[in-house]
C-alpha cells in the first residue's frame, strides 16, 4: 500500500516512519518532506502542494491513505478537496479544524457546550479590548483569533502588556489577519500537559499522554517555541485526570461537533491546564498531532498507526486497541542559530548517529543539498530517545546530541525537568 504523509516537520517524519514500519505499507509519500525523509529508502518527497495538485498527485500515483501532519493544509480544506474525489484521508474538514484556527469558534463552542475553559471576551475594536482588560486586571492573556505558527498568543503579566498586545494586533496589525480579531482570556494556573486522541466523529482513543516544553531556554524561560522538547507519558496525567479529560473534555468535544452538524474525525490535540484544585481546563484545540509530542509517543507505540487510522476511517475506534512501550520516551528539539525570530538557513549538519531500536534522530528543518545535509528552519531535529526512567531516556538522547554539530545549534540541557521532579 502507498500512503502519502502532508507535511515537512518533524511531526511528519515520525508519522512517516511509523507509518512505514507497518508490514502494508510499501512506501511512504512525503509532501514535501525534509532531509530526513529524503535520505530514508522507504520514503520519497515529492514537491507537491495546493489541494487540487495533492489530489491529483494521489489518485495518479495510486495512494490508497493520506495523513495530513500540520494545521495550515487541514484549514484549507484539503481533507474536503480528497473526500469530494473520493480519496481517502485521515484528518478533520476545514469547518472541523476550526478548533484550531479560529480562537473565537473554539471558546464559543466550548462555552456553548460546558467544556472547561477559562472565561473571555472577543474583539475587533481595539478601545472595547482594553476597557475589557482594565475591568478583568492583570495578569491575563490575549490570543490572536486565527493561525499563527505559535507566535499569537501573549501572556500578559499586567495590564499595559496587555494594551500593547491588543494594539499591535488590532492596530499596527502586525499578526496580519489573523490578529484582526482578538480573544481575551483569564490567565489560568497550573501545570500543562497535551492530551491528544484519534476521533472517528463518534469515538475518541486516547493516544500516550506527553507534555512539551515551549520556552526556548533552561527553566523555561525565554521566548515561545512551537516546541523545544517533549516527553511521554506525563506523569502529571494520572489515571484519574485521564479518565477525567476524556469524560469532561474530549468526549463532550465529540459529541458537541456532532451535534453542531460538523463531524470531528482526525486526530485532535487538546492543550490543558491543570489547576491546583486537580481540575483539566482547556488552554487549546489543536486539530493535529503536536510537533515535538509525536515524536516520544510515536517512538512508544507498539501497534500498528496505519491499523489505527482504518479504524478511524470506518467509525470503528471503539473496538481498536492501542499498545504502548513502558519506557519513557523523551526528545530534545535542535535549533538553528536565530530561532525563533530569525532562524539561520544552510549551516551543514555532521556526524548525525545512526538511529538504534532506543534513539532515532527525527528531523525537521534540514534539506539534503548535494547529498549533503543542512539546515533549512528553525527547528531542525529532534533526537528522541527511550529509557526505563525519564533520567535513562534523557541520558541517551543528550548523549546521542553530544555527537551532532551544526554552527549555531541551540538546544535546552533540561527536558524532562518537570516529570523528573514528580518520578525521576
Ligand atoms: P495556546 O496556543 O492557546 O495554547 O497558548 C500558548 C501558550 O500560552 C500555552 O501553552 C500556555 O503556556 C499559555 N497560555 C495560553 N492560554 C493561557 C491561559 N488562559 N492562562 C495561562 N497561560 C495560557
Ligand atoms: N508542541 C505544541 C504544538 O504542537 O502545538
Amino acid at each position: 500500500m502507498k500512503i502519502l504523509v502532508i507535511g515537512s516537520g518533524g511531526r511528519e517524519h515520525a508519522l512517516a516512519w511509523k507509518l512505514a514500519a507497518s508490514p502494508r505499507v510499501q512506501r511512504v509519500y512525503v509532501a514535501p518532506g525534509n532531509g530526513g525523509t529524503a535520505r530514508d529508502r522507504r520514503m520519497v518527497n515529492v514537491a507537491v502542494s495546493g489541494n487540487e495538485a495533492l489530489a491529483d498527485f494521489a489518485v495518479a500515483e495510486g495512494i490508497a491513505l493520506t495523513v495530513v501532519g500540520p494545521e495550515a493544509p487541514l484549514a484549507a480544506g484539503v481533507v474536503d478537496a480528497f473526500r469530494a474525489r473520493g480519496l481517502r484521508i485521515f484528518g478533520p474538514t476545514k469547518a472541523a479544524a476550526q478548533l484550531e484556527s479560529s480562537k473565537d469558534f473554539a471558546k464559543a463552542f466550548m462555552k456553548r457546550h460546558g467544556i472547561p475553559t477559562a472565561d473571555y471576551g472577543t474583539f475587533t475594536d481595539a478601545a472595547a479590548a482594553r476597557a475589557y482588560v482594565d475591568a478583568r486586571g492583570a495578569p491575563i492573556v490575549i490570543k490572536a483569533d486565527g493561525l499563527a505558527a505559535g507566535k499569537g498568543v501573549v501572556v500578559a503579566s499586567s495590564v499595559a502588556e496587555a494594551h500593547a498586545a491588543i494594539d499591535s494586533m488590532l492596530v499596527d496589525n502586525r499578526m496580519g489577519a489573523a490578529g484582526a480579531r482578538v480573544v481575551i482570556e483569564d490567565f489560568l494556573e497550573g501545570e500543562e500537559a497535551s492530551f491528544i486522541v484519534m476521533s472517528d466523529g463518534r469515538n475518541a482513543l486516547a493516544l500516550a499522554t506527553s507534555q512539551d516544553h515551549k520556552r526556548l531556554r533552561d527553566g523555561d524561560e525565554g521566548p515561545n517555541t512551537g516546541g523545544m522538547g517533549a516527553y511521554s507519558p506525563a506523569p502529571v496525567v494520572t489515571p484519574e485526570l485521564h479518565a477525567r479529560v476524556l469524560r469532561e473534555i474530549i468526549q463532550p468535544t465529540i459529541d458537541g461537533m456532532a451535534a453542531d452538524g460538523i463531524v470531528y474525525t482526525g486526530f485532535l490535540y487538546a492543550g490543558l491546564m491543570i489547576g491546583r484544585d486537580g481540575r483539566p481546563r482547556t488552554l487549546e484545540f489543536n486539530c493535529r498531532m503536536g510537533d515535538p509530542e509525536t515524536q516520544p509517543i510515536l517512538m512508544r507505540m507498539k501497534s500498528d498507526l496505519l491499523g489505527l487510522i482504518e479504524h478511524a476511517l470506518a467509525g470503528t475506534l471503539d473496538r481498536a486497541e492501542v499498545g504502548w512501550d513502558r519506557r519513557t520516551a523523551l526528545g530534545v528539539v535542535i535549533a538553528a542559530a536565530g530561532y525563533p525570530d530569525e532562524p539561520r538557513k544552510g549551516d551543514a549538519i555532521e556526524r548525525l548517529p545512526a538511529d538504534t531500536e532506543d534513539c532515532v534522530v527525527f528531523h525537521a528543518g534540514t534539506q539534503l543539498r548535494d547529498g549533503k545535509l543542512v539546515t533549512s528552519g528553525g527547528r531542525v531535529l529532534c533526537v528522541t530517545a527511550l529509557g526505563d526512567s525519564v533520567h535513562l531516556a534523557q541520558k541517551r538522547a543528550y548523549e546521542a546530541i553530544a555527537q551532532v554539530r551544526f554552527d549555531g545549534m541551540q538546544f535546552r540541557r533540561d527536558i524532562g525537568h518537570r516529570a523528573l521532579k514528580s518520578r525521576g
